[in-house]
């Protein structure tokens, strides 16, 4: 059987027959960087810049600030849409870039979560490549030289300054929108939507609700733990992933206790949820995914409640898989034989003291929807990652098990 084929085991060891890795995001990390945001974007070649946000964000003053330091650095701020809601959907992004277009923009600035973000990116491939945001679905799909075959074209430049610790879109090149009309959620991902530059300046999180700070952390975690075990590991991103989850298990139960006091554990979360992004992740984000767009529960959370049972499940699936989250234990000091259960546990205890649901029927989610999440499960396409295959059956008795 063909190595990394769904069909048969892949091997999670030795090397591989192929992979490909790409990080081409610009980071900048540190204090009091907001001032000079405006000296940064000069140098990604933005001149009318068109500030994407939301209005809780825009509440807290922290928008005005961004503006002050974008004007400072001799840039034109040219227009603020601040109208992304938590779950984005394709309406709001082509909403939003006809507002850029309208407003003479030459660039974007994402200032939010992911939803914010990831709004701001498919905005940018409509913004610049026209058509709408449902047209823009698919993996390696944007226009290219060469009838398709050659280098993808840019879009416009994209600054991230994330407010949250967690989602790491602003240095990947995903985007998952809601198509409200379908209830499903689209991903979008290619190269051209690697933002060019990301901001991590802990001051962005100081204010962030305990609440949010401990889902959000739950989705880096799920991310650098998914990354490890899925099917299309690498080295590279293996290294990213270990040393994510070292700087989660240091600093995410202080950053969500201490919160506005603690400076260093924000910091130290905003670059750890950077290392975890990945956009190979596996059924933890397959069964989220659907959860968020059936009955709206937030995407952090929905993973946290899926983690420990999807990790049960395939550690059981073999020796090889087993191992990978025996390398994870290690992280947290985890060593018993029984790594699915003993890691599993690990996890449902850090969720509980984060103050977190640990149950579907917690968050709004009645039995009789799991056949419909059964389904969004089985069509997302992070499902094709995960170390062990999923059958409907699996879905149904994991969804069961978390309600
Ligand atoms: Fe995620």
């Amino acid at each position: 059987m063909e190595a990394g084929s769904a069909l048969g085991p892949t091997p999670l060891t030795g090397f591989k027959d192929f992979y490909q890795y790409a990080s081409t995001t610009r980071v900048i990390a540190g204090r009091d960087l907001l001032s000079s945001t405006g000296f940064e974007l000069q140098k990604e070649g933005a001149r009318k810049v068109f500030v994407v946000t939301d209005e809780v964000i825009r509440g807290t003053g922290l928008v005005d600030r961004i503006e002050a330091g974008v004007t400072d650095g001799g840039l034109e701020v040219v227009g603020v849409y601040d109208q992304v809601p938590q779950d984005s959907s394709t309406q709001v992004c082509d909403d939003c870039a006809a507002a850029a277009k309208d407003a003479g923009a030459d660039s974007f600035l994402a200032v939010g979560g992911g939803s914010v973000m990831d709004t701001a990116k498919v905005a940018d491939a409509v913004f610049t490549h026209g058509g709408d945001a449902r047209d823009q679905e698919g993996f390696f799909l944007m226009p290219r030289d060469d009838d398709g075959m050659g280098r993808p074209h840019d879009i416009a430049p994209l600054t991230c300054i994330p407010t949250t610790a967690g989602t790491g879109s602003e240095v990947s090149m995903a985007a998952v929108i809601k198509v409200p009309e379908e209830n499903v959620k689209i991903e979008i991902a290619d190269f051209p939507l690697f933002p060019r530059l990301a901001i991590l300046d802990p001051e962005t999180t100081r204010t962030l609700p305990p609440q949010i700070a401990a889902a959000t952390g739950m989705d880096a975690m799920t991310h650098a733990i998914e990354g490890y075990v899925s099917t299309d590991w690498s080295p590279h991103q293996d290294a990213r992933s270990l040393q994510a989850l070292r700087m989660i298990r240091d600093n995410l139960e202080r950053a969500v206790e201490r919160g506005e006091e603690d400076e260093e554990a924000r910091g130290n979360m905003l670059i750890a949820a950077n290392l975890a992004i990945t956009i190979a992740l596996g059924s933890v984000h397959a069964m989220s995914h659907p959860c968020g767009a059936h009955f709206g529960v937030p995407h952090g959370v929905a993973n946290a409640i899926h983690l420990p049972h999807v990790i049960r499940h395939n550690a059981a699936g073999s020796d090889e898989i087993a191992d990978r989250y025996r390398d994870i234990g290690e992280v947290f000091d985890i060593a018993e034989p029984e790594i699915g259960e003993a890691l599993a546990s690990h996890i449902t205890a850090l969720v509980d003291r984060l103050g977190l649901p640990t149950r579907l029927s917690q968050v709004g989610v009645p039995e009789d929807g799991i056949p419909a999440l059964v389904e969004g499960a089985m069509g997302d396409g992070t499902t094709l990652l995960n170390p062990r295959e999923l059958s409907e059956e699996d879905y149904a008795e994991l969804y069961r098990a978390a309600l």
